[in-house]
């Protein structure tokens, strides 16, 4: 297909994928995220040179969530190296909720089976350089902006606020974790959890998610700025965890139907990429039951599809 007929078909496309928003229903368990328009559904995709194709409501900004894990376990790795991040979390899919305590237990024990789940996004967290929660916080803020190409990112502190009052789950997990000394002795759990919470709450628009898209799309090389911000072996790292577990327990689905690397947040918001050609960021708040974007994961399939994307 032809750029300008993407330009003209996009709209259609994301008309048709709306009427699957009625099959999802918006996150409440964080009682903010509520408040997302549930019919609302926009796209955009970014290419090498910085040109976008987007169509439907683009505007409104979400909370990163799930999706942020992607960019905490990059700058984990930066900071730690692979031997640092894989001593505290696994490298296999759960193919339980994002949530789940099962396996905590069951295997190694305390040892989380991926950095995706929340279990290993927490203790990825942990992992993250800085003397003071806050300080960690700021890295990851810059690490965020520049990955959005010079971004001025911030913590949406409604969203916080809300989910470090209600996130009994989370901390449950994060004291396992203590338990069993993936969280060591120095650390504070929950000054973990702050750090965790002020991530997951960090706010981008369509366009922001796209861009951050396209620096792993180009294997952590920035063609916009013509900079390599992360190693290729780290970006790789984090591709194949989004390929086995960016959309938790509907992963192998997602990647038998749509066939690219995403990740998925409770927000609605969807980072996928088109390897070596296109950053992609999709918003559309009602979620199936497994906490995916249901006309996202939609719209999606139809331009993966129409576009040849599968990279299988
Ligand atoms: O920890 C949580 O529950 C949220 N801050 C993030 C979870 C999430 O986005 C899972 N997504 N599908």
């Amino acid at each position: 297909m032809m750029m300008e007929q993407l330009r003209e078909t996009l709209p259609l496309w994301v008309q048709a994928s709306r009427l699957h928003a009625s099959e999802g229903q918006v996150a409440s368990y964080i009682p903010e995220l509520a408040k997302a328009p549930a019919d609302a559904l926009g796209v955009t995709i970014m290419g090498a040179g910085g040109e976008t194709f987007s169509a439907g409501e683009t505007d409104f900004p979400f909370t990163m969530q799930s999706i942020s894990k992607v960019f905490t376990l990059l700058l984990a790795l930066m900071d730690n190296g692979e031997d640092g991040v894989f001593a505290k979390v696994g490298m296999e899919p759960t193919g339980d909720d994002f949530n789940s305590m099962l396996k905590l237990e069951l295997v190694e024990p305390g040892k989380p089976f991926n950095p995706l789940i929340n279990a290993g996004a927490i203790a990825i967290s942990s992992l993250i350089h800085g003397d003071t929660p806050a300080a960690k916080t700021e890295r990851i803020l810059s690490f965020f902006n520049e990955a959005a190409g010079g971004a001025t990112l911030s913590v949406n502190e409604d969203v916080f606020r809300s989910e470090s009052a209600t996130a009994h789950r989370n901390r449950s997990l994060a004291y396992f974790l203590k338990d069993n000394e993936v969280l060591g002795e120095e650390i504070d759990v929950e000054d973990v959890l702050r750090v965790y919470f002020r991530h997951c709450s960090v706010e981008v628009s369509c366009n922001q998610l796209a861009r951050m898209a396209l620096l792993l799309a180009f294997d952590g090389f920035d063609p916009l700025v013509g900079r390599q911000l992360v190693p290729k072996r780290y970006v790789q790292i984090a591709k194949t965890f989004m390929i086995m577990c960016g959309m938790y327990n509907a992963s192998g689905e997602f990647a038998i139907k749509v066939g690219i690397p995403a990740k998925s947040g409770v927000s609605g918001g969807i980072l996928a990429l088109v390897p070596g050609r296109y950053g992609i960021g999709v918003i559309g708040p009602a979620l199936g039951a497994k906490g995916n974007s249901t006309a996202g994961v939609h719209l999606l399939e139809t331009m993966s599809t129409a576009l040849d994307w599968r990279i299988f």
